[in-house]
């Protein structure tokens, strides 16, 4: 492993970006701190020093504290519409028109990647754009209406089709990932030539093994994280800043490299 820690980039990585035609990518909270979101473990604002991911990140904390569960999630989703996509987001929509294949597979629920620019994110632990029935499983989009509301025991969100109680459409603990979402990762980490992953503490994903399949795959592998995470060091180069910088810098390197 290599730890790179400014934007001088060793001369095999800038070759690397430069024939690489296609690139995966994996992200977490970490790509969206710089514009003012909170991750989940870090000590300064992390999610889960505050809250107990039993009650907010578990279908049991949901249905036993419904109200509750409910407000926290409309204003961590009141906070994700205020924010503003960084220079981390958009550099990797600009890097997407520079490869023929791109894939961003994110375990955001913030919609910050598509309104930076980028087409096709795959949302491995959900969204906060949708709602859906617990009891038949229609999605409804997150209007602003709910966004304004104050919940309460009686006027929990229900289904407009069955009447059953409306979640938050995002995978807690202890369930299941989109199936699809997670093997077109797991094909794109196998075949890419680069694979990026880019703030997150792989704490929680790293059993999807998708940084084992690029390895495999014969990528080139990237950690992009200030503080290091779990894998930092199984990879090729650890860049051990911020997306919002490094990110920029590894797409002028490409246009240069391009021109
Ligand atoms: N640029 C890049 N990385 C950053 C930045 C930054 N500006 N700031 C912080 N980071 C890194 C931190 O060092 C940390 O390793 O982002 C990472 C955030 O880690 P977590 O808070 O654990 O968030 P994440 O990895 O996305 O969590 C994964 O856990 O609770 C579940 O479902 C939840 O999707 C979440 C999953």
């Amino acid at each position: 492993m290599q730890k790179i820690t400014d934007t001088t980039f060793p001369g095999e990585l800038i070759r690397a970006f430069a024939r690489a035609k296609k690139i995966f990518c994996f992200t977490g909270a970490g790509i969206s701190k710089e514009s003012g979101l909170p991750t989940y473990r870090d000590l300064d604002d992390g999610t889960w020093r505050q809250y107990d991911p039993m009650t907010f990140a578990t279908y049991e904390g949901f249905m036993d504290n419904t109200p509750l569960v409910w407000n926290n999630y409309i204003s961590r989703f009141r906070q994700i519409a205020a924010a503003r996509p960084n220079p981390g987001h958009t550099a990797l929509a600009e890097m997407s028109r520079l490869v023929p294949q791109f894939y961003v597979c994110t375990q955001n629920v913030d919609d910050l990647h598509e309104r930076g620019g980028l087409a096709g994110t795959g949302h491995i632990h959900g969204s906060a754009a949708n709602v859906r029935c617990i009891k038949c499983g229609r999605r409804y989009p997150t209007t602003e209406e709910l966004l304004a509301e104050e919940i309460t025991e009686s006027n929990i969100p229900r289904c407009k089709a069955c009447g059953g109680v409306l979640r938050p459409d995002i995978v807690w603990f202890g369930e299941t990932v989109p199936v699809d979402v997670l093997e077109k990762a797991a094909e794109f980490a196998y075949t890419c030539d680069i694979c990026m992953i880019i703030g997150t503490s792989m704490e929680v994903s790293g059993g999807y093994g998708l940084l084992s399949y690029a390895k495999a795959g014969g990528a080139v592998t990237v950690d992009i994280n200030p503080n290091g995470s779990a894998v930092s060091r199984q990879c090729d180069y650890w860049l051990q800043g911020s997306a919002g910088n490094m990110l920029p810098a590894l797409v002028e390197e490409m246009k240069k490299q391009n021109k």
